[in-house]
């Protein structure tokens, strides 16, 4: 008897397979952890594992696999037998030359070479597989050197085998020795490597030279020095460089440093005081704490955690981070830290989802993410360290009625507009297309799965939870004690070395060359202070825009603009307080109250078109490790972002009248 396979499709085999997964999650959490393929995973990178292995049941004498077929995914023996056969000369008649019993692997001389099935494999009885897809398989080798090894073992068995025509049954695979592991990421060459693109860097590059001797020759405009014309000349360089990724970024943050010093623009401690300061400190800190709190699988259980309580599918998933930011906001008023402790949890959560990696669903909740975390900067006074900045910078009689609670009053009804719209686009953008995937089926079983596999919470996992808990206290304490974040950082750092959960290791995979990008962007600001250049662009610009004052709405509306545009050339932070401090006076003289051009300042110079512009952008996206979305994709919440904000700010207007404020 020669079936088929009940269901080949993966989703209606899942979903065929589920409820008896979801009453039996231990037995497989047990089989899962006894295949000797996965003998050398922890417990967390299995879990995250077991979200992309499909079961799927057999019926007796079907195929799973066929000789001469395309290989299109991995199995492995869950329960029951299957025999491998190899067609003979004589009419096709099938050989049979090896069986495979539960914990068994196959299907992965197909994946690996690019060549057809060298075998049919059909079922003795009833059996269960469990099939990883083609994609997940190779992800799977490429980053756990010991499967690889025991993939090696396995078909070293075979070819041994083959040879001596020893007999093989059983699993039929082995567990590799740990010893190698770095031999065995060379063991897979079908894995495509990241080629350079000396293209790229060519042109890059050229544009680059191009634009800094250019400016660099010609004489400055006027009202601007030698050194601001050329402080300038050396920003606008660095743009198509990073844009086209013509070097690794921390390349050219260094290069950065080295024009401004060598080129006389600033002295080296100007030009490298983005690194003497307590906001890179804060950086490295909530770079390396959120690294070792995610690889003690807390974040991975949290998200678990999310999952399972969240309803409405990828809307509701979108709402959930999106608000969590928002809520979260005020008690981490550093955009950049928030977005950069939450990263890992967001890839974290897309895993535990089963949406794939760079998946629309994927890019969708990044997006969501950083609409959270990192761009509803204005909700409350201290949700970012530059609405505080702005706040600073406003004429002492519009700050005189302003506080923590009246600032988030009149700000609410551009907020609550802003937060609305970006919800919805975001879930009209990135929502699935046609078949949900499996994030979008019910994956009760797959969640019990991965929740057994987890076990109880591990001491890593309780005592990275103690110093989260004592980090966020210590952030939001700041009024009583007075102590800079950045400090509190390292004492938490400090803390969870000693519990030895961040180890030398867990600094060594910290993403250095960011850090060095975000020291020399941090440094921008003093150069461009020191030459004056922030002084003369807000200048340039000022007298056109009170000109507008006349038309609340029109005012409003340019005054976005104008932000959108300064912010493609000055960083947010800095840009923010500079457009505040330039046009609040001249506002407030036409009757616009300042707190309206500091709030738009806040929101509107915090746009990500480009994405050199947002450190925090960057660190969603250097913190999810590129695995979630990438520039292409954000491009389109860019925009959302951009015409939602100008939306926003132009339905304010008549409450904002209504308050008295236009
Ligand atoms: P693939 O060629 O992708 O599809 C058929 C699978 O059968 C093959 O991968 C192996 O996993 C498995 N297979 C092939 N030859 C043998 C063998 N001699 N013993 C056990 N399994 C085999």
């Amino acid at each position: 008897m020669q079936g088929h396979l009940i269901a080949r499709n993966g989703r209606a085999s899942a979903i065929l397979a589920l409820p008896e997964m979801a009453d039996r999650p231990r037995e497989y959490a047990e089989l899962l952890a006894s295949v000797e393929l996965f003998a050398g995973l922890d417990r967390v990178t299995l879990a995250k594992l077991a979200a992309h292995l499909e079961p799927t049941p057999v019926a007796d004498g079907a195929v799973v696999v066929r000789q001469g077929d395309a290989a299109d995914a991995f199995y492995l023996v869950a329960r029951g037998v299957l025999g491998v056969y190899v067609a003979t000369d004589n009419d096709g008649e099938d050989r049979r030359i090896n069986t495979l019993t539960a914990g068994a692997p196959f299907g992965e001389m197909g994946l690996l070479t690019g060549e057809p099935r060298s075998a049919t494999v059909r079922a003795d009885g009833d059996a269960d597989v469990l099939r990883l897809a083609r994609s997940r398989f190779l992800d799977l080798v490429r980053r756990e050197p010991q499967v690889a090894l025991a993939i090696a073992a396995t078909l070293s068995r075979r070819l041994r085998f083959a040879n001596t025509g020893e007999l093989a049954t059983g699993r039929d695979a082995s567990a590799a020795s740990t010893a190698g592991s770095h031999a065995a990421s060379r063991t897979t060459p079908s894995v495509a490597s990241r080629t350079t693109r000396p293209v790229r860097m060519a042109i890059g590059l050229g544009l680059s030279g191009t634009i800094l001797f250019g400016m660099w020759l010609t004489p400055p405009p006027a009202g601007l020095t030698m050194n601001g014309w050329r402080a300038l000349s050396t920003l606008l360089a660095l743009v198509p460089a990073l844009a086209l990724d013509a070097l690794p970024e921390g390349v050219l943050a260094l290069g950065l440093a080295a024009v401004w010093v060598v080129g006389g623009i600033a002295p080296p401690g100007r030009a490298l005081s983005g690194f003497a300061s307590s906001s890179w400190v804060l950086l490295v800190c909530v770079l390396t704490i959120g690294a070792a709190i995610a690889s003690s699988g807390l974040l991975f259980r949290l998200a678990l955690w999310i999952v399972a309580h969240t309803r409405g599918g990828f809307s509701g998933q979108v709402l959930a981070l999106a608000l969590g930011g928002v809520l979260i906001g005020p008690v981490v008023p550093n955009a950049t830290g928030r977005v950069t402790l939450i990263a890992p949890a967001v890839v974290e959560l897309v895993e535990a989802l089963g949406y794939a990696h760079l998946s629309r669903q994927a890019a969708g909740l990044a997006m969501a993410t950083l609409i959270g975390f990192g761009q509803m900067v204005g909700v409350f006074l201290t949700s970012s360290t530059t609405a505080v900045l702005v706040f600073a910078v406003l004429p002492p009689d519009a700050r005189g009625d302003l506080n923590w609670i009246t600032w988030a009053v009149r700000a609410a009804p551009a907020n609550v507009v802003l937060f609305v719209i970006l919800v919805a686009a975001i879930v009209c953008l990135y929502h699935p297309r046609g078949a949900s995937g499996p994030g979008g089926i019910d994956r009760r079983g797959a969640l019990a799965l991965q929740r057994a596999l987890l076990g109880p919470p591990s001491r890593a996992e309780r005592f990275s939870l103690a110093v989260a808990v004592a980090l966020l206290l210590g952030f939001v304490g700041q009024p009583l004690h007075g102590v800079d974040p950045a400090w509190v950082a390292v004492l938490a750092l400090t803390a969870l070395a000693m519990g030895r959960v961040v180890t030398g290791d867990t600094l060594r995979a910290v993403n250095w060359s960011f850090a060095l990008l975000f020291g020399m962007l941090t440094s921008l600001a003093a150069i461009f202070d020191g030459a004056k250049v922030d002084r003369w662009i807000a200048g340039g610009v000022v007298a056109t825009v009170s000109d507008l004052a006349k038309s609340p709405v029109l005012f409003v509306a340019a005054f976005t603009l104008l932000c959108f545009v300064v912010s493609l050339v000055v960083r947010w932070q800095a840009a923010a307080p500079l457009l505040t401090i330039a046009l609040a006076p001249g506002a407030a003289a036409a009757g616009i109250d300042p707190f309206v051009v500091g709030f738009i300042a806040t929101i509107a110079c915090n746009t990500f078109f480009l994405p050199y512009q947002s450190t925090t952008y960057l660190a969603l996206y250097h913190g999810t490790g590129g695995r979630l979305f990438t520039h292409r994709a954000a491009r389109l919440a860019a925009v959302a972002y951009a015409l939602a904000t100008l939306a926003a700010v132009c339905a304010a207007v008549p409450v904002w009248r209504a308050m008295r404020l236009l």
